[in-house]
This record gives C-alpha cells, structure tokens and sequence, in this order.
C-alpha cells in the first residue's frame, strides 16, 4: 500500500493535568480536578495530579524526547486555572509564560505546537459560581480564550477548543465520577449545550484574532447492537444520538439529534434558536479521539440510554476493557464524511492501555501490544484515507504514562515509561516503533510484529 502523504503529520498528545503536576505553582489558582482529587475514594488508590510526570519542571528533558522520536506536532493542553487563578478577571502571567516558554521551545525543536484551551481542568472559582451549567460559562470562556490568543497566537497555528465535551457531561454531570460529581440529567443538558456555546464564541473570538486553524475534538465510538432486537437495537440507537452525534449534529448540522428527547426525558430544555449559530461557527478541522466501539444490548438499569456493552468472546480487550477494534476506526471516518461532509480530520487521540514489563536486560521495555494497537490503527487510518477521508495527521495517545483521572496512575498509555517511583523516562519498544513509522512515513507499518 502506498505511504502516507508528505505533508501527513505525526504527533503525540498529552493534557496539562494528566502530566504537569504542580498544580498550584507559580500562582496557579485550584482547578475542579485539584479539588475532586484531593477528596478520598474519588479516584483509584486517591492517586492526584500533584506531582504526575512533573513535566511542569521536566518539560525541556520532554521535548528531546520528542526530537528523539521524530514528532513534528504535539498536542497538550493549557491550564485555565494557570492563567487565570480565578477563571476570570485577572492575568497570572507566570502561568502564561510557561506555556509561552514551552511554545517557544516546541518550535525551537522544530515540533508544532497544537494546544487544546481546555482538556477538562476547570478553575474551582467557576465551579463555585455554577460551572458549565452557567450559561456566562461560555464568555468566561471565550474570554480565557482571547487572553492566550493575544499571547501565544502569531506562533500557534493550530487550535483545538474543547476536548471531548461528551465526556465531561457524561462522566460529570450524568455519573458524577468526574467533577463536579453530579447526576442530574437537567445539569447535562445545560452543561452540554454551554459547552457548545463556549466553543462557538472561542471561534469567533479567535478569527478576530488569529489567522490559523481552530477546530474542536470529540470521541467517537461506533456502537454495534447485541442482537436484532427492537430492544437492543433501540438502545443502541439512543447510545449512539447520546455519545456520538450530541455534539456533532448541533456543531454541523445545526440542531440536535431527535433521540436526545428520549435521553433527557422531561429534564431537556429549549434552547434559543439564536444559539445555533454560535454553535454552527464554521471550523477548519475535526479532531477525533478514537479507542473502542460497543456492541449494546437493551438494559433497564442502565441510565440515561438503558444500553449496556455487552464483551465479545474472543475479542481482545485493553486495561480499560476497551475492545481493540481498528476496523472501526475506519468506519468512523467513513461516517463522520457520509454524515458531515468533507473536512480535514486529525486523529488527535488514539492508543492503548495494557501492561507493561518490567525493563529486560537491556533496559528495553517491550510491549508487543501497544505497538501492535498503533499500526493496526494506523493501517485503518490508511485504509480511511483510500475510501476518500481527508485526514490530515495523526496523534498517538499517550506521549508518556501519565494521570488516568479516576483511574488513577495504574492505566499507563505512554509510548515513553515514566517510572512510577523516579519519574525517569524510557521509549518502549513501541515508541521506537512509532518513530519508525514517522521515519518511513508509515511505510514499515506493513511489518507485523512477530514475537
Ligand atoms: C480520553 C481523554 C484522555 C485520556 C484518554 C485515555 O478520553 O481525552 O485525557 O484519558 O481518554
């Protein structure tokens, strides 16, 4: 199969929280994650962000990891509550200057920088005042936005807003494990529609002052029924409206899937009309989070969609019982074409949790399924391109083992080990594998790992 284009371009991501650790340094405000993880029995073993890889004091040793691996482009995230203690109102310009320091460096290196404005750390202070349920949260936002615009933005050319709002309403609002830790769908449906609007006005706000790139990442993830059911197949329909399409209709098609009013039930409000071309504010790309697909089945306890995944005997599963299962990857792409028309898509997350082994002899650490989890992915990705989907670069989920939210440390992601005790980095075998593939412009991605 023919390579990669020229101009395809590889990266890595990471998000601020998950990694930086220092969390209140240099004038930092608390964020909600601060906060949430600081209360026992919120996340596995009451692992917190506080020190997490320390990339906030180890960040130069990263970037020459990333030159050692080839990375053109990373992806991270930026920490409102750096840069703005109180979430609104007053600058921290030490904040601002680590991500200007970092910028700055990334581009030294030669690697592009793709920042996301907000990977889920909120400033306490606007969790106080309502959060995302507040519909002022979409100027507070825009406002964070436009405060990092005028500093970072004649040397970033590519923006991502949010990253994956299905998840903070999902895991926030519905299911209350992330904070805020509520269950109250009427809080759902307002947080995700402020959600939408803050990413509208962040766009408008940064065409009147950029010139690059902006776009929006969400998660996808195919949903297959158990059976042919009415049941199952109805609840894998309202899956599917809830996590897939609740924020693309509105974002490209200007209103909400129907099946949401069956989701929400009488807790969904009406929004005003005019909210939709905020929402609708043209975008320049898609970025999309891809890991798994479900299969469903109809299940009456389960609240709000009354589906539940349903394992596959034989299948194979991640650490976090994700199916690995790249031939969904490509249907994916497929669909978001089909669905949403043509636009230039980056997959700005993709890769995979298992365990590792301990360092061999020589100090490598292998670990065959990873690597194996990237090229098949990335095949699919290829096999996307060929039926016609414009994607235009590729981000491997983790660059380093990091901070899994309430999971804890114990999901480890990286393509680099960061070591649990020393936080020492080591590339395992399969980031040497992925700067292969960068090398070959994915030409080795044809060779099967043979074990
Ligand atoms: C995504 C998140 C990312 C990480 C991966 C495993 O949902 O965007 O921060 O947690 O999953």
């Amino acid at each position: 199969m023919t390579a990669f284009p020229r101009d395809f371009l590889w990266g890595a991501a990471t998000s601020a929280y998950q990694i930086e650790g220092s969390p209140l340094a240099d004038g930092a405000g608390p964020s909600n994650w601060h906060l949430f993880t600081h209360i026992p029995g919120n996340t596995v073993d009451g692992a917190t962000g506080d020190l997490a890889c320390d990339h906030y004091r180890r960040w130069p040793e990263d970037i020459g990891i990333m030159r050692e691996l080839g990375l053109q482009a990373y992806r991270f995230s930026l920490s409102w509550s750096r840069i703005l203690p109180e979430g609104t109102g007053g600058v921290n310009r030490r904040g601002l200057d680590f991500y200007e320091r970092l910028t700055d460096a990334l581009l030294a290196a030669g690697i592009q920088p793709v920042p996301t404005l907000f990977h889920w750390d909120l400033p306490a202070t606007l969790d106080e005042r309502g959060g995302w349920v507040n519909r002022d949260s979409a100027g507070w936002f825009a406002d964070y936005a436009e405060v990092v615009f005028r500093r970072l933005g004649d040397r970033v050319r590519r923006w991502t807003t949010l990253n994956e709002p299905w998840v903070i309403v999902d895991a926030g609002f519905v299911h209350g494990v992330h904070p805020p830790g509520l269950t109250d769908l009427g809080a759902a449906a307002h947080a995700a529609h402020n959600l939408l609007r803050a990413h509208g006005q962040a766009v408008r706000c940064y065409r009147a002052h950029g010139d690059g790139e902006i776009g929006i990442v969400v998660n996808l993830e195919p949903k297959d029924a158990a059976s042919e059911t009415a049941a199952d197949r109805a609840a894998t329909r309202r899956a599917d409206a809830y996590m897939n399409r609740q924020f693309l209709d509105p974002l490209l098609l200007g209103q909400y899937p129907e099946e949401l009013a069956e989701v929400f039930g009488p807790d969904r409000p009406e929004f005003p009309p005019d909210d939709f071309a905020l929402i609708g504010e043209p975008i320049d790309f898609l970025g999309l989070n891809y890991y798994t697909r479900s299969v469903n089945r109809h299940d009456p306890e389960a609240a709000p969609v009354f589906a539940s995944p349903v394992r596959q005997p034989g299948a194979e599963y991640s650490e976090m019982g994700w199916e690995v299962h790249p031939a969904s990857l490509v249907r994916a792409l497929v669909w978001l074409k089909e669905r949403y028309g043509d636009r230039p898509i980056y997959i700005t997350e993709n890769g995979g949790a298992f365990v590792d082994p301990a360092p061999d002899a020589d100090g490598r650490i292998v670990d065959p399924a990873r690597r194996e989890y990237i090229r098949r992915h990335l095949l699919a990705v290829r096999e996307a391109m060929a039926r016609g989907v414009d994607v235009r670069g590729y981000f491997a989920w983790s660059l380093m083992d990091n901070f899994e939210w309430a999971c804890g440390n114990e999901k480890r992601f990286g393509i680099v080990r960061v070591d649990p005790v020393t936080l020492d980095r080591t590339v395992k075998e399969s980031g040497w594998f992925y700067r292969d593939v960068i090398a070959s412009q994915g030409e080795v991605l044809d060779q099967e790992e043979n074990t």
